[in-house]
């Protein structure tokens, strides 16, 4: 063969391969509104930037006739490229080919760019669309599988990991994306579960379809398991990208600033007047947080789970911030077990990715009942305790309005190594709120007193002693344990100041194997 011919061997190859399992199976990917893993690669990374590995492995597996079908790349595009300009390692499950299921090159292949992205500190985002293990290569497919899972484990806390779920995820390859650090499903056709709705009804007689049981709303507002949704594929894409800004490359880098064009003086006159006077009335904390931060830049995660807390990135003067804000909008703001597990998870990995956090506070204290006792409010309680004592990126914390009992110290107070602590005037800081606590103090006071409304007025003028005493910040900010009473309006200056203060941070831990957090 001449050069030229040989030229173009290899472009034909690569023609061959683009074309995945052929143009009817493409086709058949479109007509059910999915893109093929190439193109979610193309709208995933800067345009022209993808640079792909391994396109020539084919599978080595003989059992069921199998020797006589192979497909270029194998089910699986691989590769690198950048987003915003910023290096990324990525893997896109190609449906087209044997399902997308996956043989032990398949996962050699996944196996290889993550390895490569640990050696050079960049992130992996995986693309989900896939029948599960290639049932034809058996154990070795179960093994492709593990060294998966193995790698996924080792690059936590290393690297960011991403996985965007566009159709099936079922069996045990749903444990790969559950190790990463970050879940998108796409509503119009991605599902994941460990069985399907055959199993289901065989083994426990449920009735559920694929949706049902393992749909994107599902998992977004039930499980967890999903940290974002989208309405198409394009739009997840989009939102990986906005998602990948906020983070940094590694755990030795920081995440990437930006130039900010929101005046660091800009003054909120709304937020002196948006606590309600009425301390049992609501207000949303997210208006508090579109108020501080720049350009009212607010990238919720897991937006539509335990809404009672709210956790996501943000800039304050260009620098990215992980918020953890109660919400009084929702029970109050109260910690139960979800809002617990959601905010831990939210803290430890802005921990390990160098993130500081910033903490507005409102809660009234943990859920009490049977219902969160016996599901575990101890346990779930104790990760996002241990999970701020644990976190040494810089902390600062605002009380806004109530920080009563036990959620008082686990909100990131001064004795959980909180690094600036603030409190507005209208901060409540006690073990309980004021009926409760009457309820405990006074309650013989209270049963001696016969005529009802005098034991109404008793109540009520109790109430206000112990509000006046109690419901203020100035107990606590006389010991020490707020930095300082801070007017509302002025939150977003003081944030930023208090974080350019702490730039140089350096805490550690004490040297261990790996903590024990309550799991
Ligand atoms: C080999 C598979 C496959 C698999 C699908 N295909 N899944 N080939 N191994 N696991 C092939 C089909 O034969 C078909 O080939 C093509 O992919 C498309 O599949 P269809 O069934 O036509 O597509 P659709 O109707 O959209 O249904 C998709 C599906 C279904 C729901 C995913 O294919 C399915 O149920 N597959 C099996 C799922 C499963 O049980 N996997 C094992 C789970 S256990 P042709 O040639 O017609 O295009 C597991 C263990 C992992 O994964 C453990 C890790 C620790």
């Amino acid at each position: 063969m001449t050069m030229e011919e040989k030229v173009k061997e290899l472009l034909d190859l690569r023609t061959q391969a683009r074309m995945g399992g052929g143009q009817k199976r493409i086709d058949k990917q479109h007509s059910q509104n999915k893109l093929t893993a190439r193109e979610r690669i193309n709208l995933l990374l800067d345009e022209g930037s993808f640079e792909e590995f391994d396109m020539f492995v084919t599978h080595r597996c003989t059992n069921f006739g199998l020797e006589n079908e192979s497909y270029l790349s194998d089910g699986v595009v691989t590769g690198y490229g950048t987003i915003d300009g910023r290096t990324v390692y990525v893997f896109a499950q190609d449906f087209t080919i044997f399902g997308g299921s996956l043989s032990e090159s398949f996962a050699k292949k996944i196996c290889k760019i993550m390895d490569i992205a640990m050696k050079v500190g960049a992130p992996v985002i995986g693309i989900n669309d896939s029948g599960g293990a290639r049932i034809q290569e058996g154990v070795n497919s179960l093994a492709g599988y593990a060294e998966i899972f193995q790698r996924n484990i080792m690059a936590s806390g290393v690297i960011p990991q991403i996985s965007a779920i566009f159709g099936p995820c079922a069996g045990g390859a749903v444990y790969s994306p559950a190790l990463t650090d970050f879940i998108l499903m796409s509503k119009q056709s991605s599902y994941m579960f460990l069985t399907g709705p055959k199993v289901v009804k065989s083994v426990t007689g449920e009735d559920v379809t694929q949706d049902q049981l393992g749909g994107a709303q599902v998992h977004a507002t039930k499980s967890s398991v999903a940290h974002f949704t989208s309405e198409t594929e394009q739009e997840g894409l989009m939102k990986i990208r906005k998602l990948f800004s906020y983070l940094p490359s590694n755990n030795m880098e920081e995440a990437p600033m930006v130039e900010c064009n929101d005046s660091i003086h800009r003054m909120e006159d709304r937020l002196n007047t948006i606590i309600p006077d009425n301390p049992n009335k609501p207000y949303d904390v997210k208006d508090v947080i579109h108020d501080i931060v720049d350009n009212r830049e607010f990238f919720e995660v897991h937006e539509a789970y335990a809404p009672n807390i709210v956790v996501g990135f943000a800039r304050f003067n260009g620098r990215v911030v992980g918020i953890v804000a109660n919400n009084p909008k929702y029970l109050a703001g109260v910690l139960d077990n979800n809002s617990s597990r959601k905010g831990a998870r939210f803290v430890r990995f802005c921990d390990a990715f160098n993130i500081p956090l910033v903490t507005l506070e409102d809660v009234p204290g943990f859920l009490p009942g049977t219902n969160q006792e016996y599901n575990g409010i101890i346990i779930h309680g104790a990760k996002l305790l241990f999970a701020y004592g644990e976190a040494t990126v810089p902390k600062i914390t605002v009380i806004l309005r109530k920080a009563y009992g036990g959620a008082y110290c686990v909100m990131s107070s001064k004795h959980l190594r909180g690094d600036v602590n603030y409190a507005w005037p209208t901060a409540e800081i006690a073990v309980m709120g004021p009926k409760g606590a009457i309820e405990v103090l006074m309650s013989k006071e209270i049963k001696k007193i016969e005529n009802s409304e005098e034991k109404a007025a008793f109540v009520v003028e109790q109430e206000e002693n112990y509000r006046s005493q109690f419901a203020n910040p100035y107990v606590a900010a006389k010991y020490g344990y707020i930095d300082e009473v801070i007017e509302p309006r002025n939150t977003r200056y003081r944030i930023i100041r208090a974080l350019e203060s702490m730039v140089n941070k350096r805490d550690t831990n004490p040297p261990k194997k790996h903590s024990n957090i309550p799991l």
